[in-house]
């Protein structure tokens, strides 16, 4: 029994079989049942049609007695032919649906194994398994539906082994670069100054921002964090950004500037977080845009939305890159933005994702190499 209940296929067949069963029982029993009147009611018939009295034995001078007794042998040869006849029959047809009810069984039952075997490979780590799914039946959605998974799984998987390769690879860097300080300070190759120390301090504190920026990429990839969205000025939103940049600019001699209409609408929006959007992609004109260079803010409205971007006349973005540019660790040169303060190239995923969450979107335009960059987003008006 223990045997039977762990088989799908067996289970299906045996209840065809039952089905079969109950199915020639009916027929046998209804065919007694009713043959005997049938019987009687066409020899009536018949007799009818002659004219005579074949029934009870009164033509062509036959006696009664010897009348009956031939219609009982006639009836019972009759009984005898058709029992025969229904014998063979149902043999026949039994013979052909146990051999059609053991391939229609196979044929549901081997998807449904496919997938069985196709889901334990997967969960032994070979997440390129597929099953076949031919057909609309619910079998073949299941497998359709089962192949999904395995591709979303296996996606899942390809990100989270990039994850650890890209983070090994940040922390290394100035890990090594503090290493190779220290080393150099106890052979005595460097010299124990202020500059050295600095040095240090400055692999330290990047090493830190590091991590504090891989803390805020897992929560807003992960979406944990929650938005307090209210009706924000755009215009006190970029006030903010332009004062907490004004420094880097002035030290870059950078013009950094806003141009906003005056009847500019507010936006449905979380104030820090868009904020954050917003020094973030100020920022990056402010760090890829070479000194006496020009930043500027500006504003417009599209519909309901309204639209705010950062335009430099910076380093620009090579056409090939654009796509990838909020993709997280994706720097261009990524030589250069080390030299250049140290970025990791998780800012713009910080800010697609924020955006997005406030229901926008976050594109980039940029003209080539050398002809600057502008970057906006969108936003709800409210
Ligand atoms: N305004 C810009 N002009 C030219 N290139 C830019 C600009 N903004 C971003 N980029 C390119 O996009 C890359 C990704 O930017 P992102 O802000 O995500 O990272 P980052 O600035 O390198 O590091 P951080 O995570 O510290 O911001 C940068 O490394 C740079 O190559
Ligand atoms: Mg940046």
């Amino acid at each position: 029994m223990k045997y039977i209940r762990a088989r799908l296929g067996l289970k299906l067949f045996l209840s065809y079989l039952a089905v079969l069963l109950v199915g020639v029982s009916v027929i046998w029993v209804a065919t007694q049942i009713t043959t005997p009147r049938a019987y009687a009611r066409h020899l009536a018939f018949m007799e009818s049609q002659m004219g005579t009295g074949f029934m009870n034995g009164q033509g062509q001078g036959q006696g009664q007695g010897q009348g009956h007794g031939m219609v009982a042998d006639f009836y019972e040869n009759f009984q005898a032919s058709f029992n025969e006849a229904l014998l063979i029959s149902v043999f026949a047809a039994a013979v052909i649906a146990v051999v059609v009810s053991w391939l229609l069984s196979r044929n549901i039952v081997s998807p449904v194994q496919a997938i069985m075997s196709a889901s334990q490979r997967i969960s032994e780590g070979h997440y390129d398994e597929r099953v076949n799914s031919r057909g609309m039946d619910e079998i073949a959605q299941l497998a359709a539906r089962f192949n999904q998974m395995a591709s979303q799984l296996e996606q899942v998987e390809t990100m989270r082994r990039q994850l650890i390769g890209d983070v090994t690879h940040e922390l290394r860097t100035p890990l090594t670069s503090i290493k190779g300080y220290m080393e150099g300070l106890v052979d005595g190759v460097l010299p124990a100054n202020a500059e050295t120390f600095n040095q240090i301090h400055h692999e330290a504190d990047r090493l830190s921002r590091l991590v504090d920026d891989l803390q805020e990429l897992s929560r807003v990839e992960a979406h944990a964090y929650s938005l307090d969205v209210r009706s924000v000025s755009v215009s006190s939103l970029v006030q903010t950004t332009l004062k907490r940049l004004s420094p880097q600019a002035t030290a870059k001699r950078i013009t950094l500037r806003s141009n906003l209409p005056n009847d500019l609408s507010h936006v449905h929006a979380d104030e820090d977080r868009i904020t954050q959007v917003l020094v973030n992609l100020a920022a990056n004109a402010v760090q890829y845009t070479p000194e006496d260079g020009e930043v500027l803010i500006s504003a417009s409205q599209h519909g309901n939305e309204l639209y705010i971007s950062v335009k430099d006349s910076g380093i620009g973005i090579p056409q090939e890159h654009l796509k990838n540019i909020f993709t997280r660790f994706y720097r261009v040169d990524k030589s250069r933005s080390r030299q250049s303060g140290g970025g990791s190239g998780i800012g713009l995923t910080i800010a697609r994702h924020i955006v997005e969450a406030h229901g926008g979107r976050i594109w980039v335009e940029s003209a080539g190499e050398g002809l600057g960059s502008t970057f906006t987003f969108s936003l709800k008006v409210s």
